[in-house]
């Protein structure tokens, strides 16, 4: 049974799994330490057997498979109370109707008539003889025959769609509770090189199990998409950055620079010029009450910090002039650039402060290409992410465009020939765990910064944050995390 959620605390567990035992947690409602535990025990499972990639895609499977599960219970528990027999099949029709209505969209509030009741879920994950992972969830009432057939057709629709995208044509509007769950998992499994017969659910008159297994052997398998080629084609294109900012990146790095001279090469260029000031200062490195001349601009900001806001301005200027112009991400990127500057320094990273900063400059930059593309596609996506309570949009971007914004981001930046630690930081910043070597604490820090930055528009809540990238900064609970988020917005708050 695994109940804490201490990262420490899961090696005599992992050890055990190796052993072959199964590893159990049971409940009666999903709480946040349920979840958060199931979590991190496959965060560590996974990275112990180099499969961290699958992270995402699995948690996002388990979260269906438990809801399903509880949901299934929840329908049991509501049928009981008002009397009605489950198994007539008209009045299922009508009580289900209201059930939907009444419960689904309100489920939390069934905790403690859940908690009181026999009806359970159970999450085990076993090591199989063939040293292949076998993950199942189950629940202990069978299914109905409704329930069955309904499960048997998703599944086989599943089967025949090529993206999600023609998923969302065909049958938006009845996507509720677990249809759209099975054809999620089925394509995220598409995705994801497991072969998709992996996963099953199966009824034995008592109990109810869905079950996967993940093989040591994936398929090389993704989706495929018109606006993933596109998209990859039109990256292919993008120019490479204008001579005059070529040459002052070069003069940034040239350790015997002389400021005056880059800081005329700068006014020579008004709106570069104009964008370096603007950044500076919603940035927090100068109040614009107090500038005075570029050159003073430059020397509170220093070098390195103008070499990244060099890149990150032309960045932007390509993009916006192929893409489209889209403020807002601009906006969050600075506040989550401001967020890792500040973070690198509280957390003890100060010597990656600027290198944090301009991860978190760029880190959504693959956005403004997916918003340009198919602004209707990514409306959605953020949607079912919401609904679902997805940690983040990569896995559904992968399964509705073939290609993910962190993914998007990240061939810009090999593009344009940007440093590793800026390629990680953009391609990792929602998948942490899988940053390597070195660049982890950058990558950890632009992903907690986005993260603080997500908390604040509701996009994400706290204890979306990966626990071992918690355990790895020594943030030992929910409490230090919204102090140390308290922090930041207390000093964001001063510059503005
Ligand atoms: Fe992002
Ligand atoms: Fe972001």
């Amino acid at each position: 049974m695994l109940v804490q959620r201490s990262v420490t605390d899961y090696r005599p567990l992992l050890a055990d799994f190796e052993k072959g035992n199964p590893v159990t947690v049971r409940f009666s409602y999903p709480s946040k330490d349920t979840l958060l535990a199931i979590n991190s025990f496959m965060a560590q499972l996974l990275s112990s057997r180099d499969r961290i990639f699958l992270l995402e895609s699995v948690i996002t499977i388990l979260r269906e498979c438990v809801f399903n599960a509880i949901k299934a219970n929840a329908k049991r528990i509501y049928f009981e109370s008002t009397g009605i027999d489950i198994s007539n099949h008209e009045e299922y029709q009508k009580m289900m109707a209201e059930f939907k209505s009444r419960v689904i969209i309100n489920l939390s509030e069934m905790e403690p008539s859940m908690e009181a009741s026999r009806y359970i879920a159970e999450f085990t994950v076993q090591k199989t003889p063939g040293d292949d992972l076998s993950i199942s969830v189950q629940n202990n009432v069978p299914l109905l025959p409704e329930e069955k057939a309904r499960i048997e057709q998703r599944i086989t629709a599943a089967y025949r769609y090529q993206d999600f995208n023609e998923v969302y044509e065909e049958m938006y509007d009845e996507t509720e509770g677990a249809g759209l769950g099975i054809i999620l998992t089925i394509m995220i499994l598409k995705n994801s090189g497991i072969p998709a017969n992996l996963f099953k659910i199966t009824s034995d008159g008592k109990v109810t199990r869905s079950e996967l297994t993940i093989p040591g052997q994936l398929r090389p398998q993704e989706v495929h998409t018109k606006i993933k080629d596109q998209i990859i084609k039109q990256i292919s294109m993008l120019p490479t950055f204008p001579g005059t900012t070529l040459e002052l990146i070069h003069m940034c790095e040239d350790p015997g620079a002389n400021m005056t001279n880059i800081a005329q090469k700068i006014s020579t260029d008004p709106s570069l010029a104009a964008d370096i000031l603007k950044l500076a200062n919603s940035a927090g490195f100068i109040s614009s009450r107090k500038i005075e001349s570029i050159a003073d601009a430059l020397i509170r900001i220093g070098l390195k910090n103008l070499k990244f806001m060099l890149i990150a301005a032309s960045s932007r200027t390509i993009l916006e002039k192929r893409f489209k112009k889209f403020e807002s991400i601009w906006s969050h990127c600075i506040k989550t650039a401001y967020y890792a500057r500040i973070l690198s320094t509280e957390l003890g990273f100060k010597q990656y402060a600027e290198q944090a900063f301009i991860g978190g400059l760029l880190h959504d930059m693959g956005k403004i290409v997916l918003l340009s593309v198919d602004l209707d596609m990514t409306n959605r996506i953020a949607e079912i992410v919401e609904q679902h309570r997805i940690r983040s949009t990569t896995v559904i971007e992968e399964i509705s465009i073939g290609i993910s914004h962190s993914t998007i981001g990240k061939l810009i930046a090999e593009k344009w020939n940007f440093a590793e630690f800026i390629v990680q930081s953009i391609e990792f910043h929602h998948t942490p765990l899988r940053a390597t070597g070195e660049f982890k604490s950058i990558v950890g820090v632009v992903y907690l910064a986005n993260l603080f930055c997500g908390i604040e528009t509701k996009k994400y809540e706290y204890p979306y944050a990966d626990a071992l990238i918690l355990d790895s900064i020594g943030i030992k609970d929910e409490a230090a995390l919204i102090a140390l988020h308290q922090k930041l917005t207390s000093q964001f708050k001063f510059t503005e």
